[in-house]
């Protein structure tokens, strides 16, 4: 099989994590379409250097000049959309460029795909593959059943409502223009090249600086942890024989609260890395001011994957966690290299402001 693949934001976490998994199996090309916004990360995507089969083209999704020369230079069989800001505490700062690139730029790729389509004759083998997020759904009481796929959408942070509103237009664009469509909705994604404003990444870096780690209330908030390597896989089974129009609910099984997600990663880094005092890197642990809306549980039912398309997550959450604990360790540069720049001023901006509740 050797297939080409418009990906838009594949040099983010997800984006780049799925380009090196798909060009490893020798699937076929891949044209790689971003922004390099603060989250956008060539290093991710370093050991691709002189493979003929990865073209990078920087460029802004809503640009649709630029998309439409993409489409009809390299006629791609399927474009796979990551593109998007992803940060729930950035679109609560400032949602301009949430709905600038999840809502707009989602509305411009999908009018060029239709073009494209169009002008190709015979649409029946592309496929247009939107990834989305849980996070449609809203907040799941503590003993509600699991979002699947017909859970209504209620989503309460800028970030999710511009996903939704997505997800939404993606519908619309198969069921009026008959585009191919495919939607996955995934929960928390964790790994490496994660950059480190999310959960995970972002108390590992600050646990390794010695610096406190603020969670959130009273870190009781639930999420269910899906390894990134897993969700790719999902990825190219959907884009490989899902079902056109449908859309798919993608987690790990792995419900948990954060203060359990803390307290494990101190444990890991106890074990693999002591802290030079000898105490536990748990003494670092604080809890903050909450985020406002905090959705407080999220949880994934993903058995229309699994029936249809035998799609099962194989890490668990501490196998996961220490691949991922690892990676960072072994990689300090791009920790050093992320660091640098804006990160900071975003650190003291989301951070500076919240006031210490308690300490652990
Ligand atoms: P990320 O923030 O790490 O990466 C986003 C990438 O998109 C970056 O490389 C950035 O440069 C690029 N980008 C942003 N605006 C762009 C634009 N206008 N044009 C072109 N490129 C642009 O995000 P991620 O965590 O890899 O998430 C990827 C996708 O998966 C997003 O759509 C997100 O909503 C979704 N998702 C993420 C998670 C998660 O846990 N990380 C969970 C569910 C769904
Ligand atoms: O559910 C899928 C979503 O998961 C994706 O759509 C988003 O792109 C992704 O960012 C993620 O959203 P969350 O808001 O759940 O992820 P985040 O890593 O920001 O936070 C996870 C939990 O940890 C959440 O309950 C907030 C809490 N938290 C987060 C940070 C950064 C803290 O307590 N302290 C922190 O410093």
């Amino acid at each position: 099989m050797d297939r080409t693949l418009l990906v838009t934001g594949g040099a983010g976490f997800i984006g780049s994590n799925f380009v090196l998994s798909w060009l490893a199996r020798g699937n076929g090309r891949v044209v790689n379409l971003d922004k390099l916004t603060y989250a956008g990360n060539l290093q991710n995507l370093q050991s691709l250097e002189g493979n003929e089969k990865h073209v990078f083209v920087r460029g802004d999704i809503n640009d649709r000049a630029l998309v439409a020369s993409l489409l009809q230079k390299y006629r791609p069989d399927a474009v796979v959309h990551f593109a998007a800001e992803s940060h729930v505490d950035r679109s609560i700062v400032g949602p301009d460029d949430f709905i600038r690139t999840n809502v707009f730029g989602t509305f411009n790729l999908l009018e060029e795909v239709r073009t494209y389509i169009k002008s190709s004759g015979d649409s029946r083998g592309f496929r247009f593959l939107h990834i989305s997020t849980d996070e449609v759904y809203g907040s799941l009481a503590p003993q509600a059943p699991r979002f699947c796929e017909t859970t209504a959408y209620a989503p309460n942070s800028p970030y999710s409502a511009s996903k939704a509103a997505a997800d939404h237009l993606v519908r619309a664009y198969h069921e009026t223009y008959g585009v191919p469509t495919l939607t996955t909705n995934c929960s928390n994604n964790y790994g490496p090249f994660q950059f480190p404003e999310k959960l995970i990444p972002f108390m590992l870096c600050q646990a390794l600086a010695g610096e406190p780690m603020p969670i959130y209330g009273d870190g009781q908030n639930v999420r269910d942890w899906l390894y990134v390597e897993d969700h790719c896989e999902a990825l190219i089974q959907v884009l490989l024989g899902g079902r056109v129009g449908a859309t798919y609910n993608v987690g790990g099984n792995n419900e948990m609260t954060n203060v359990e997600v803390v307290e494990k990663l101190c444990r890991i880094l106890d074990e693999v890395r002591p802290d030079r005092g000898g105490s536990s890197y748990s003494r670092l642990i604080t809890f903050v001011k909450d985020r406002p809306g905090h959705d407080r549980r999220y949880a994934v039912d993903a058995s229309r994957l699994k029936d249809e398309l035998g799609w099962i997550p194989k890490e668990s959450f501490d196998s996961g966690l220490r691949k991922t604990v690892q990676w960072y360790l072994d990689h300090p540069e791009w920790i050093a290299a992320v660091k640098s720049g804006s990160y900071r001023e975003w650190v003291a901006l989301n951070y500076g402001k919240r006031e210490i509740q308690c300490e652990a």
